[in-house]
């Protein structure tokens, strides 16, 4: 029987978000319904909802969840009624050439619901990311759902759903940051943040947040960070070569996407160093850099999505790793929030007064 619950939508480009009536379907073949607990504001929630994605509006927002799996659809065996999943977007489909050839990370035909959350008048709804879970329960394909440890609270390990991961995973699974390596992190938000905890995981030496706010580098400190630097001050490049003994850091990650930290980071990155790009750039942006310096400065120029996180590799390990008390998780938590408050959290996370504002139920 189909439900009717409570739900996040984005009318238009633009139009504040509002809560309205959702009707969620049950789970067809190969499909879970999950009861959202925990579902933070992402960035990639606004750019939904400024048009910046798609325009397949109305939306239903959220992607940054976890929850309890409720009802599950024929066929289904990996997961079942009962079990504590956080969503992902990246549910590999085991068959194309990136599948094949062994890297899941990079699937190219990742699996959503084919079930349609509609408003009481039919309308279908867009989930974001292919999730939607802004709302008290969701469809997603059952690939989406990701067993962990119960132990974890929903508002942490939802987490793991986005923001953090792509963080995380750009230090750990894309650059790859090694023990002993020179580490800046540019833009320390949820994203950046996590960033810098990566990089501690994986041993840096060296880790340097740079931001524009300062609450970012003294939350970037907390995580890990052992010297941070000051964007407002110009001179980004300089003062990251001057931590690194003049040449430039191992690893820089751009969580900002703009041209003008790409160009920061390709800079202030050491000879053969590696620039990680977890930003998402604004879709107008371009980059205009001397082709000789791409070649003379050798090293590696590489993009994030997700953090190349395979979700059921890297889920349950980071949670574990979470209850061991080696990876601090919390300090991205900055408030729970209610369903309705999640417009007012935009503007929270437009002053940067955030770095997540979580939804839970
Ligand atoms: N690659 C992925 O898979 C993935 C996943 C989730 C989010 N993202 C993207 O990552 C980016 C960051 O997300 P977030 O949630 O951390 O956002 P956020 O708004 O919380 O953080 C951005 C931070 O960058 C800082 N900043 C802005 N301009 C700067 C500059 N010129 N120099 C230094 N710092 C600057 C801001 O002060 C802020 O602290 C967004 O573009 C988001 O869409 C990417
Ligand atoms: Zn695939
Ligand atoms: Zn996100």
């Amino acid at each position: 029987m189909p439900q009717r619950v409570p739900g996040v939508i984005a009318p238009g480009k633009g139009e504040a978000v509002r809560v309205e009536t959702v009707v969620v379907p049950d789970p067809g073949p190969g499909e879970a319904l999950v009861r959202v607990q925990a579902c933070g504001v992402c960035h990639t929630d606004l750019h939904y909802r400024e048009g910046g994605i798609s325009r397949d509006f109305p939306f239903l927002l959220g992607h940054e969840a976890a929850g309890v799996v409720e009802e599950v659809g024929a066929g289904v065996t990996d997961v079942a009624p009962g079990d504590f999943v956080i969503l992902n977007w990246r549910a590999v489909c085991g068959r194309c050439r990136a599948c094949l050839r062994g890297r899941p990370w990079y699937c190219f035909d990742t699996r959503n619901a084919a079930a349609k959350m509609t408003l009481a008048d039919g309308t279908e709804l867009s989930p974001a990311l292919g999730i939607g879970a802004f709302i008290e329960k969701t469809v997603v394909a059952a690939g989406q759902c990701t067993k962990v440890d119960p132990a974890a609270a929903p508002a942490v390990a939802g987490l793991l759903g986005c923001g953090v991961m792509a963080g995380l995973g750009a230090a750990l699974n894309t650059a790859p940051v090694v023990r002993g390596d020179t580490v800046a992190v540019i833009g320390c938000g949820g994203v950046g943040g996590a960033a810098v905890l990566g990089a501690r995981l994986a041993g840096a030496s060296k880790i340097i947040a740079v931001d524009l706010d300062q609450r970012k580098l003294d939350s970037a400190r907390k995580v890990g960070a052992t010297h941070t630097v000051d964007a407002g001050q110009g001179r980004v490049v300089a003062a990251i070569r001057e931590l690194t003994g003049g040449v430039g850091a191992d690893v820089v990650i751009d969580a900002v996407g703009s041209p003008q930290t790409y160009e920061q980071a390709f800079y202030a990155r050491d000879l053969a160093g590696t620039v990680v790009l977890v930003g998402v750039p604004a879709p107008k942006a371009r980059l205009d850099l001397p082709l000789l310096d791409v070649f003379g400065r050798g090293g590696a120029l590489k993009s994030s999505w997700y953090g190349d996180c395979l979700p059921s590799r890297d889920f349950p390990m980071l949670i574990d790793l979470y209850l061991q008390g080696r990876l601090d998780l919390d300090p991205f938590v900055s408030e729970t929030i209610a369903l309705d408050g999640v417009e007012e959290a935009f503007a929270k996370m437009h002053r940067g007064d955030v770095l997540r504002s979580v939804v839970v139920w």
